[in-house]
């Protein structure tokens, strides 16, 4: 299989945030100690995906190129593409289709904050499967907010509905897209919803009335955050911090997972941590070569 490429898609307006994102994007507020697009990417890292697009609105584009540069930094290859209007989720499908060059992708939110045991692994076995795709579901308590999942009485994925009034279930689908090289040639077969946007829903069911999607429950043991409001952004990060301080692990930490996967060496993993000297994180980054030793 050609390899997977990885997409995160970090533009849209941010109004909820208002008046905050009125001068930054969102998915570069910080979720406690980092910027909120270093745990999206950590997603797509712990899937072993080391190239990545990422889809910005045009004005917010150089903030994320100063902050994420090329990704050589850890081992990785950054391509960065503006999405002018923020037009639906699957537009970002027609965005990245020369980028992607017949890969399968996996896209995730800019904005999405995973957290669970066993979500590499999950990940990995996403990342296996060669037809089709994988997405994941969330139980929620307001189903009506998402794209929703209904399921037959065997449990098997039949309809994803978006924001329906009367949801067929409390499983939301996450912001997390494995979906194979066809992807951008289905986008381009679906037309705008009533709102005038390209929805990820229609894409997800053009390959679920085939029988190629699977979608897998995330149990009740993962942590699946929303960032989108002052009060869940505020959550997001006490929620990091009370897991990171507790454990004395950092959680979305490209540097980290970049030395695990073996995509730098010792020397390129001493550089960050001097350049972080100051802080915990960089502290942390010293005591991982020094365990290593
Ligand atoms: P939303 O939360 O639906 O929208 P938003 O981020 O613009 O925020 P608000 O509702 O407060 O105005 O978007 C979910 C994620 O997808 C978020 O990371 C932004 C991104 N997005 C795009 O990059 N392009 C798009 O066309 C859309 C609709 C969303």
């Amino acid at each position: 299989m050609t390899e997977r490429k990885g997409i995160i898609l970090a533009g849209g307006s941010g109004t909820r945030l208002y008046p905050i994102t009125m001068g930054v994007s969102k998915q570069l507020m910080p979720v406690y100690d980092k910027p909120m697009v270093y745990y999206p990417l950590s997603v797509l890292m712990h899937a072993g995906i080391r190239e990545v697009a990422i889809i910005t609105t045009p004005h917010d584009q150089d903030q994320f190129r100063r902050l994420l540069q090329d990704g050589s930094q850890w081992g990785m290859s950054f391509t960065y593409i503006t999405q002018p209007s923020p037009d639906g989720l699957a537009q970002a499908y027609l965005l990245a289709e020369d980028f992607l060059d017949g890969a399968p992708s996996a896209m995730v939110l800019g904005d999405n904050i995973f957290f669970g045991h066993g979500l590499p692994e999950a990940l990995q076995s996403a990342d296996a499967q060669e037809k089709g795709g994988t997405v994941f579901g969330y139980h929620v308590v307001d189903p009506e907010r998402y794209g929703v999942v209904d399921f037959d009485k065997d449990g098997t994925a039949r309809e994803i509905i978006e924001k329906p009034e009367v949801p067929p279930s409390n499983f939301a689908v996450t912001g997390l897209y494995f979906l194979d090289a066809e992807a951008p040639a289905r986008a381009r077969a679906i037309t705008p919803s009533a709102r005038g946007e390209l929805e990820i829903v229609s894409l997800l069911q053009s390959y679920l009335e085939e029988g190629t999607l699977s979608v897998q429950t995330m149990g009740r043991g993962y942590a699946w955050l929303d960032t989108g409001t002052h009060a869940s952004l505020l959550d997001a990060g006490n929620f990091v911090r009370t897991m990171s301080q507790r454990q004395g692990l950092q959680i979305g930490c490209p540097e980290e997972i970049a030395w695990h996967n073996g995509w730098i060496g010792k020397e390129l993993m001493a550089q960050h941590a001097k350049t972080f000297g100051k802080t915990d994180y960089g502290g942390y980054l010293a005591a991982l070569i020094r365990e290593a030793e």
